[in-house]
């Protein structure tokens, strides 16, 4: 089978409903691209990304998941599975992308990261066509493309964020949470421009405590607002079933799909497909990996 075949096989699959009945999605003209991002790790990015798939799938959107913290594999962990190839392979030009996606649960598709891709900026020319060439060929097969970025300020995180058509601030009651993602939008805008930012908190005891989340990082975020936005997206709350479900790889929504901080993430999906997307309308898949090329 060629390469297009492959990958249209790929991604026509759709969900089916209770009776088994194909779903026709709607197929928006472009997909939204949405970076989940953070200042400080361990905050709930992975579980978000992963989580927040499998419930815009049960919605009828098609997923595709770039796991961008390209040193350290994440979303390989929280889906159970073990990629053979991964995004350095396409851009060495050694694999096309279609041979790298795999695969996850309820028929989500995931770009691997990389074991020794650590700085976007230092790819060379040849591998950026690579990157280029082979994103030319998704076009608009999907609805929705996640990226979880890694925590942090260093440059792909920073590259993969000003990327996106829309970004999901990760941060939980910690003071060091909110002051890093502070960190992080000051850079993201004061060296890009790029003003729109939605906050989640998450592992928050209830509404109150994620409120105050947001408030914290509103105050700390004084000095820039005005000329940055920060939306409250809501929150996910702490959840034992998270951990639990991690242990056993595999997103909370598939293991415990009735426990609170499922009913946050399916929520939270249908919040955001209420909403809709910001940014330049051209803000796809294409347009994204056009953007992060020319970023450096
Ligand atoms: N709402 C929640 N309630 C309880 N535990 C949670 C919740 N969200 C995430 N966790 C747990 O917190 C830990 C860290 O989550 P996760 O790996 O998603 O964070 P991350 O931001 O992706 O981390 P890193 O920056 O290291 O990539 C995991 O064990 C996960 O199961
Ligand atoms: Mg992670």
């Amino acid at each position: 089978m060629n390469k297009a075949s492959v990958f249209n096989e790929m991604v026509n699959k759709r969900p089916q409903n209770m009776d088994g009945i194909l779903e026709t999605p709607t197929k928006p003209t472009f997909p939204r691209v949405i970076a989940v991002t953070s200042g400080k790790g361990g905050v709930g990015k992975t579980s978000v990304v992963g989580n927040l798939a499998i419930a815009f799938r049960r919605l009828g959107k098609r997923v595709l998941i770039l796991d961008g913290d390209l040193g350290l594999a994440n979303i390989d962990l929280i889906f159970g599975l073990n990629p053979k190839h991964n995004i350095r392979h396409v851009m060495s030009g050694e694999k096309d992308l279609a041979e790298v996606i795999i695969e996850g649960p309820e028929d989500i598709h995931i770009i691997p990261a990389g074991s020794g891709v650590h700085d976007l900026a230092h790819l060379t020319n040849g591998q950026k066509l690579n990157l280029l060439n082979e994103f030319d060929t998704l076009n608009e097969d999907f609805d929705i493309f996640l990226i979880d970025t890694g925590a942090g300020i260093s440059s792909n995180i920073i590259y993969f964020n000003i990327a996106a058509q829309e970004r999901i601030v990760v941060a939980t009651c910690e003071p060091s949470s909110i002051r890093s993602a502070c960190a992080l939008m000051k850079v993201i805008f004061t060296e890009h421009g790029t003003k729109r930012f939605k906050l989640l908190a998450n592992m928050v005891k209830d509404a109150q405590e994620a409120r105050l989340v947001f408030e914290n990082l509103c105050n700390e975020a004084a000095p820039l607002l005005g000329r940055i936005s920060i939306e409250y997206l809501g929150f996910i709350p702490k959840d034992e079933h998270c951990e639990k479900a991690a242990k056993e790889q595999r997103p909370v929504l598939q293991r415990f799909p009735h426990c609170k901080s499922s009913k946050g993430f399916c929520e939270l999906a249908e919040r955001l497909l209420t909403s809709s997307a910001e940014g330049p309308s051209d803000g796809n898949i294409k347009f994204f990996w056009r953007k992060l090329m020319s970023c450096h």
